[in-house]
């Protein structure tokens, strides 16, 4: 059973972990977000800050409704004291693996018994890494989207590993915070919206490569012919050209096969450091 007094720590301060800890304390419960660099956590104390700043700007938030939402939000580069108490970890790290194991095998030995482990990630199933805890019935997936404060859809995912209860527990918190949970059924690599996603944004970067149009008239292209309000080259700017480089190799890696190498467009842009938005620079200039 879901309750507010429930304790929550989401670990990875970026794009992600930042938008789903301040949904969740914006929802009444008490989150601690946790990350390794100090960097990474100023960048996302300062994000909730402003965001707050803007909402009172526009009358849609008070000075003590800032003060209480901010309080009910903690940050720390301690991971003892991320894990004490954790009822839900939510894991928003970088999308490899290893990383991943690494960080549930560390975080284990500090939460209480009967923590669940939620990963945030885009494309790697739980079972990949739910061996490094003590308790692998206890970790899942669940796929937040980009921007977390805006976007409504969270997929949860049932590996065959994932206890009934763990699901029930998570479509609970997750209606909780104000967000609309799907089931998907069995693991599967991309889960729904991203497989579809990755053939559309696979066929985008392959147009740029073979200089069929414009980065701009793919997207002009997309938004008009299929009515989507973003183009798939937008999107990559968004979500982050390093991720999808990232998920890309771990696929090509898994497979082998050179259909799933990235395009000559992303690894081009990623070795420049060009990650999209976040660096400034990507398929479209935002100096
Ligand atoms: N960016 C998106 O649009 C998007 C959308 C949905 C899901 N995701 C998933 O969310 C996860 C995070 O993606 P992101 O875009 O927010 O990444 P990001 O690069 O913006 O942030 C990752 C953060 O994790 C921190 N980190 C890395 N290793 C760590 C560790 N071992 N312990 C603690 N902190 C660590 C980094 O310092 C960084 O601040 C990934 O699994 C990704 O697949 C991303």
């Amino acid at each position: 059973m879901i309750d507010k007094n429930m304790k929550i720590t989401v670990a990875g301060s970026g794009t992600m972990g930042t938008q789903i800890a301040m949904q969740v304390a914006l929802n009444g419960y008490s989150v601690k977000l946790y990350d390794m660099s100090e960097k990474a956590l100023a960048k996302a104390n300062a994000f909730a800050n402003e965001w707050c700043d803007k909402k009172i700007a526009k009358g849609k938030m008070n000075e003590n409704e800032k003060e209480e939402f901010l309080s009910r939000l903690m940050f720390t580069d301690d991971i003892k004291l991320a894990a004490e108490a954790a009822d839900i970890v939510i894991e928003a790290i970088i999308d490899v693996v290893s990383a991943k194991k690494t960080f549930l095998k560390e975080i284990d030995q500090y939460t209480p018994e009967n923590a669940i482990y939620a990963s945030n990630s885009s494309y790697i199933v739980s079972s990949r890494f739910a061996d490094a805890v003590e308790h692998p019935e206890n970790v899942l997936n669940t796929h937040f989207f980009n921007p977390a404060l805006v976007m409504k859809l969270v997929e949860i995912v049932k590996g065959d590993h994932v206890s009934d209860k763990v699901i029930d527990t998570m479509f609970e918190f997750i209606s909780s915070i104000g967000k609309e949970p799907v089931l998907i059924k069995k693991e599967i690599y991309g889960f729904v919206v991203n497989r579809i996603f990755s053939a559309m944004t696979k066929e985008a970067c392959y147009l740029v490569d073979m200089g069929i149009a414009s980065v701009e008239d793919i997207d002009k292209a997309v938004k008009l012919g299929l009515g989507h309000s973003m183009g798939p080259l937008e999107i990559l700017d968004m979500t982050g050209i390093d991720l999808e480089y990232d998920v890309l190799m771990d696929k090509f890696r898994m497979t082998g096969d050179p259909a799933d190498r990235p395009s000559t467009a992303l690894v081009e842009r990623y070795a420049k450091g060009e990650y999209g938005r976040k660096s400034k620079k990507g398929f479209y200039d935002y100096e």
